[in-house]
C-alpha cells in the first residue's frame, strides 16, 4: 500500500483505529440537546490504527527540521534544543497544571515564571518582563502598545510615528500599524547601517519612538548605537529594540544599556525552545522601570516567598489568556539554568565566530555586499563568478538535494540576490564545514551544469511549486484539495 496517498484515499468502509469498551458509569438521557446534535455525517477518514500510523510517520520523514540536518536560516536562529528542556516538560506535573488552579497549588509555576522574568531582566538589563505573549510579533505589538500609552499617559497625544530602518523586519511595520501608529522609513547608509543624517531628518514632537534591531537584519552591529538612541531620546521618542538577534548579544551587550527602553524576545529563537510549525512560541517583552506600570496583566509578583497573581490599574489590558505558553516558558528556564551564566555568556560570541567563518570560506564564491565582520549572520548577494545567470533560488533548492535546509533567501530586501546564513553556535566546525564544501560545489556547477541547477531539487518528494499560486490559493483540507481537483 501506498502510503503516499492522502488520508482519505486510504478509507475504507467501516475501518476503525480504535474499539471502546462499553461505559460502565450510568448513561444520561440527552434529549433535551437534540437539536444541538450534529445531524450530518462527519466524513473523517476510515483507518485502521496501524495505516494511519504509517501515515503520519511517512508524512514526517518528508520534513526538514533542525533534528534532520543543517538548518541555516538566517534571522530565525534555528539553534538546537536540547532534550533535557523537553524532558523537564514531560516527566514534571508542569504540563497537568489548570490555569484556574487556586494560587497556592501552583507556587512552584509562578515562581518558574516569576525566575525566568528575572533571568531576562539580567540579560537584557531591562527591569521588568511579561511574558504574556505568544511569539515575536505579539511582542511587538504589545511593547509598542505599551509605547503608545507612554505617550497618552504624559498627554503627549501628537506622537504617533514610529521610525523604522528599511532594512527591518516586515513585523515591525506591521505591528505598527497594527498599533494605530504611522510608519517612517528611514535608509541605510552604505555600510548596511541607519542613515544617521536621514535619522536627523525626520526626528520631530510627532515621532513616539524607533523600532531597531542591534545587530541589524543584515547581521551588522550598530556602532552608531549611542548617538542613535540619544537623538531619539532627546526629541522626546523611546527606543524599541527587536530582540530576534538577541543570540548574537549574548554575554556581551545589554539592551539596556545600549538606550533602549522596550523590548521583546524571542523565546523560540535565543533560548532553544521549539519553533514548532509556526507555534507555540512566546514573546516575552520587557521595560526600563519608568514602564513597567504598564505592562500587560495578569502580573506575578512575589512577597517574601510567596508568589501571587496581580492585576494593575494602569496596565494596557490583557493580551493573551494567562500567562503566555508557560510550557514554552519552563523549556527556556531550563536552557537558561542548563547552560549557566559561564556557558550563556559564550553563546553570542560562538555563534558569531561561526557566521564569520562561514563568511571567510565563501567570499571567493558568493558576492559579499558588505565588506567587515558580521555578527551572528552573513549576506551573501547572490553568485560571485556567475556566466549563466543562475539565481539565489537556484542555489537553495539545490542545497536540498545535499540534504541541507536552505538557507533564508531575497531577505533583507535590499540585495536583489541575498542569501542569509545563520549557522547558530550550536553546529560542530564539521558540519559548518560540510556546508561551505556544498556551497562551493554548487558554485563550481553553476558554471558546468547550470541546467542541473536549474531544475533542482531533484531528490525531495515534490520538486519546485508554484510559490505564489500556493500561497493565494491554500488548500486546507480534503474537501479543499477535491474542489480544487474538479476545477482543474
Ligand atoms: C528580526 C525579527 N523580528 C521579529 C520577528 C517576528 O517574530 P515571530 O516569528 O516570533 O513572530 C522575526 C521572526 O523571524 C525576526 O527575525
Amino acid at each position: 500500500m501506498s502510503y503516499d496517498k492522502l488520508i482519505f484515499e486510504l478509507s475504507k468502509e467501516g475501518r476503525r483505529a480504535y474499539s471502546l469498551k462499553k461505559a460502565s458509569y450510568p448513561q444520561y438521557d440527552i434529549n433535551d440537546l437534540a437539536s444541538n446534535l450534529r445531524t450530518i455525517e462527519l466524513n473523517l477518514p476510515e483507518v485502521s490504527e496501524l495505516d494511519c500510523v504509517r501515515h503520519y510517520t511517512n508524512i514526517s520523514k518528508k520534513n526538514f527540521g533542525v533534528e534532520n540536518g543543517f538548518y541555516p536560516l538566517g534571522s530565525c536562529t534555528m539553534k538546537y534544543n536540547p532534550k533535557i528542556n523537553e524532558d523537564i516538560v514531560k516527566t514534571t506535573n508542569f504540563a497537568k497544571l489548570h490555569p484556574y488552579q487556586p494560587v497556592n497549588t501552583v507556587q512552584g509555576a509562578l515562581k518558574v515564571y516569576y525566575e525566568l522574568q528575572k533571568s531576562l531582566s539580567e540579560i537584557s538589563g531591562l527591569e521588568e518582563f511579561s511574558l504574556n505573549p505568544y511569539a515575536g510579533a505579539h511582542g511587538e505589538l504589545i511593547g509598542l502598545m505599551v509605547m503608545k500609552e507612554y505617550h497618552l499617559s504624559r498627554k503627549d497625544f501628537k506622537r504617533n510615528k514610529v521610525i523604522i530602518p528599511d532594512s527591518a523586519h516586515g513585523t515591525n511595520p506591521a505591528s505598527t500599524v497594527v498599533c494605530g501608529m504611522e510608519v517612517v522609513e528611514i535608509k541605510s547608509n552604505a555600510k548596511g547601517m541607519v542613515d544617521v543624517e536621514s535619522l536627523k531628518s525626520v526626528l520631530s514632537d510627532e515621532i513616539a519612538g524607533m523600532m531597531l534591531t542591534n545587530p541589524n537584519t543584515l547581521g551588522i552591529f550598530e556602532s552608531d548605537i549611542c548617538e542613535i538612541t540619544k537623538l531619539v531620546h532627546d526629541a522626546g521618542g523611546l527606543m524599541y529594540y527587536d530582540g530576534a538577534n538577541l543570540n548574537a548579544m549574548l554575554g556581551k551587550v545589554k539592551p539596556g544599556e545600549m538606550g533602549f527602553d522596550i523590548m521583546h524576545i524571542n523565546l523560540h529563537k535565543t533560548f532553544s525552545t521549539p519553533h514548532g510549525g509556526g507555534g507555540p512560541g512566546d514573546g516575552p517583552v520587557g521595560v526600563k522601570d519608568f514602564l513597567k506600570k504598564f505592562l500587560p496583566n495578569p502580573q506575578v509578583k512575589k512577597l517574601d516567598d510567596y508568589y501571587y497573581i496581580a492585576n494593575e490599574a494602569d496596565a494596557i489590558g490583557r493580551i493573551s489568556s494567562f500567562f503566555g505558553n508557560f510550557l514554552v516558558e519552563l523549556r527556556a528556564y531550563s536552557y537558561i539554568l542548563n547552560l549557566g551564566k559561564e556557558n550563556l555568556m559564550q553563546v553570542g560570541g560562538f555563534a558569531t565566530l561561526n557566521a564569520n567563518y562561514v563568511r571567510e570560506c565563501l567570499r571567493e564564491d558568493y558576492i559579499l555586499p558588505i565588506k567587515g565582520y558580521c555578527m551572528h549572520e552573513v549576506v551573501f548577494d547572490g553568485l560571485l563568478d556567475n556566466p549563466n545567470d543562475i539565481k539565489t533560488l537556484d542555489v537553495a533548492k539545490r542545497l536540498l538535494d545535499y540534504g541541507m535546509h536552505a538557507p533564508t533567501i531575497y531577505f533583507p530586501l535590499l540585495f536583489h540576490q541575498a542569501i542569509m546564513i545563520e549557522p547558530t553556535e550550536t553546529e560542530s566546525l564539521q558540519t559548518i564545514d560540510e556546508f561551505i564544501q556544498v556551497m562551493k560545489q554548487i558554485a563550481k556547477e553553476a558554471k558546468e551544469d547550470p541546467e542541473l541547477l536549474r531544475s533542482a531539487p531533484l531528490s525531495t518528494p515534490i520538486s519546485r511549486s508554484d510559490e505564489v499560486f500556493a500561497a493565494k490559493h491554500m488548500i486546507f483540507s480534503y474537501r479543499d484539495y477535491l474542489e480544487y481537483i474538479s476545477n482543474k
